[in-house]
């Protein structure tokens, strides 16, 4: 009774099941986990301890610190982001809801790609908007007529996410410009999620972003991936000025201002190459899908961490609780899509895991 219909309304999380049966199970291989394995580099966490040290503890202007600000909007231009301004945000979570808050009505539609990282339905429900979900099936490709066809008057942004969680797929140049095409000729913001950026595997032409394409993108990306600083709690959003503009005077409201210390250090880690981290995980990304391939129907992953396999009898959510039984925690595919045919298996896990979560995966099949 003393909740909101704003959070009754809304279906608890498929992923909480599965977290809750992983807690009766001890020490299971976990091969579940959404955040890189590696500790935020020494340099990085120095550069932080020392400006807690100096005193700068307090807080920080809406939008950001200047100086990072500007920094970064360098940083995305030479990448050639279409950006006129840029705001920090606590995480691309913050980001996206402060970009829904200022651009969406109750009732306007939401398209997203499925599958789908969790937290894009939860965010537009709770807004209050509507999400609709185009199928990318069986290969993850987005394809120009499913995304026609889930445009309607009510549409507002299409919003997609690449490198992705939960598929590891990247979108090809040509993707990308037919999602511009569209959303140029239907007047749509378009949101793109790049936050997995750095954990690309491929040739160039997986290699683009989609702010490179069209003026009417927010580009979402961040400090929790490539740097590790999950708990830093620090993203971003750059775009067209009147939008970002809207999102301080929200910030205010919403979060006042992000992280101080984290936006120091984050001047300091965008000097900060994360190659050869970024390296290991090619590697682990290719140990699971050559031990995956020959048994299972399975793309192979060109970004971020995860494989997504389809698994046999199509229920992944027995699937995963079977797994869970034989001591391995990977999620259901159902938590990310109007379909359970998959399951999501991470590779930010050490090289042992891997092999060990394979080998439980292969006298699965
Ligand atoms: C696709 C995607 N976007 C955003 C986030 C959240 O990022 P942040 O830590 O910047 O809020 C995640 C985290 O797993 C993610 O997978």
């Amino acid at each position: 009774m003393w909740l909101s219909k704003r959070v009754t309304d809304i279906k608890p999380s498929g992923v909480r099941k599965i977290f809750d049966l992983a807690r009766t199970v001890k020490n299971p291989i976990d091969l579940s986990l959404g955040e890189p394995d590696f500790d935020i580099p020494d340099a990085i966490k120095e550069e932080g301890i020392a400006w807690i040290r100096k005193g700068f503890n307090k807080y920080t202007p809406s939008g950001g610190i200047p100086e990072l600000r500007e920094k970064l909007l360098h940083y995305l231009r030479e990448k050639g982001i279409i950006c006129e301004d840029v705001i920090l945000t606590p995480g691309v979570t913050g980001g996206l809801l402060l970009a829904l808050l200022v651009t969406m009505n109750p009732g306007d539609e939401i398209v997203i790609p499925d599958p789908y990282f969790v937290l894009y339905e939860y965010q537009v429900l709770l807004l209050g908007g509507k999400p609709v979900f185009f199928d990318t099936y069986p290969d993850f490709t987005l394809k120009e007529e499913a995304l026609r066809g889930s445009i309607t008057e009510r549409t507002r942004v299409i919003l997609i996410n690449s490198p992705n969680n939960p598929t590891g797929n990247v979108y090809s140049g040509q993707e990308l410009e037919m999602v511009a095409r569209v959303a140029r000729e239907k007047h749509l913001l378009v949101f793109s999620d790049d936050i997995y950026h750095a954990f690309n595997y491929e040739e160039e032409e997986y290699r683009r972003y989609f702010g490179q394409l069209y003026e009417g993108c927010l580009t979402l990306g961040g400090f929790s991936k490539d740097w590790a600083m999950t708990g830093w709690r620090l993203g971003y959003v750059a775009g067209p000025k009147e939008i970002i503009d809207s999102m301080v005077t929200m910030q205010q409201y919403v979060f006042s201002s992000v992280n101080s210390v984290a936006q120091k250090a984050a001047l300091f880690a965008l000097d900060y190459k994360t190659d050869t981290l970024i390296d290991a995980y090619r590697k682990r990304r290719d140990l699971i899908y050559e031990g995956l391939k020959d048994k299972y129907n399975v793309v192979k992953p060109k970004g971020a961490y995860y494989i997504f396999p389809e698994v046999p009898g199509g229920d992944g959510d027995a699937f995963a609780e079977e797994a869970l039984k034989r001591n391995l925690f990977i999620i259901p595919g159902s938590v990310f899509s109007s379909r359970k045919s998959h399951v999501r298996i991470s590779f930010a896990a050490g090289e042992s895991a891997i092999t060990k979560g394979m080998e439980i995966l292969r006298s699965m099949a």
